[in-house]
């Protein structure tokens, strides 16, 4: 897909309904039957056909003619459908440019009621990609399993992110569809790329929230410099990116609440010359004498 802004667009609410009707079909079929995008969508045969010839050259659908005519789609369409989703549901007004590109996501900027980021989730792309070439010999495998896995990514990440704002400072989540989750936008940059005014102020503020969360019950497991945002003017630094979050009953919680305040304090310590002691933040942290955890 080239601009994703504009290939939203291009399509027409038929465009939609034929890919309402695909996303529905794919629970049933590996490609699914013209007929059947006919009959779901409530639209006649020659008009999904034609529609679907476009939808094809915008590369939103993918069609297999080998023992029939029927169509497929993949994450592009999925982000078109979770993001028409947002604007029926009056979450989403407009969309800006992509912000952001990882290997489990990509990052769009929107606008709602005030500016928000949309996180695409791409859990399970690249480690199904085999799965789905195999697929023919393993027909009791989910269909979709890829879009399967990114799903419940972002429902964990958003519900984890619900429990916790606006007590812990993350962005504040508006809604979710499907593989994708709308939240406030947070203007700033990455710690790791910025320098900050004051490093002590700021490495509390961000000990403090790690023990916040960990009274809420939940440990990070991926905390570093790259996944917390310090926001333009003195709002203090944002905990991004919660899929992988953990609750405490978790076997390997203290391991990874552990692994997420060395990795903190090494950065402080690597950029700001700033010590302070493992034991001493898990200590802070938890509440607990270090030797407990
Ligand atoms: N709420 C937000 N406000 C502003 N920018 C955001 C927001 N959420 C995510 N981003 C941007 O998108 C990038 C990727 O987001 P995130 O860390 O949640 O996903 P990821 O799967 O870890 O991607 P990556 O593999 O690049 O780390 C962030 O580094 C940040 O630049
Ligand atoms: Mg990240």
């Amino acid at each position: 897909m080239e601009n994703f802004a504009e290939t939203y667009l291009k399509l027409s609410r038929e465009d939609f309904s034929l890919l309402g009707a695909i996303e529905a079909g794919m629970k049933d079929h590996e490609w699914v039957p013209i007929s059947e995008i006919s009959q779901l969508s409530g639209l006649p045969l020659r008009k999904v056909e034609h529609r679907l010839e476009q939808l094809f050259e915008l590369k939103l659908v993918t069609r297999e003619t080998l023992h029939y005519d029927g169509f497929q789609m993949d994450f592009d369409a999925y982000d078109l459908l979770a993001l028409s989703d947002f604007v029926k549901r009056n979450f989403v007004l407009s969309i800006g440019d992509r912000i952001g590109v990882g290997k489990e996501a990509v990052v769009n900027a929107a606008m709602g009621n005030g500016p928000l980021a949309i996180k695409f989730h791409r859990q399970g792309r690249a480690s199904f990609k085999h799965v789905r070439r195999l697929r023919d010999h393993l027909t009791d495998l989910p269909r979709l399993p890829w879009l399967h896995a990114a799903a419940l990514a972002a429902r964990h990440e958003f519900e984890v992110m619900r429990k916790l704002y606006p007590a812990v400072a993350v962005p504040k989540p508006v809604a979710l569809s499907r593989h994708a989750l709308a939240m406030e936008m947070i203007s700033g940059d990455q710690l790791g790329k910025v320098t900050v005014s004051n490093p002590q102020d700021c490495l509390d503020m961000i000990l403090d929230d790690v023990r916040k969360t960990w009274g809420l019950g939940v440990v990070h497991a991926d905390l570093s410099e790259f996944n917390i945002l310090v926001a333009e003017g003195d709002e203090g630094p944002r905990i991004i990116d919660w899929p992988q979050a953990v609750d405490l009953a978790h076997p390997h919680a203290e391991e990874l609440l552990t692994r997420d305040v060395s990795n903190v304090l090494r950065f402080f310590w690597r950029k700001y010359k700033i010590e302070m002691p493992l034991e001493s933040a898990l200590e802070l942290v938890t509440g607990k004498e270090a030797e407990q955890v």
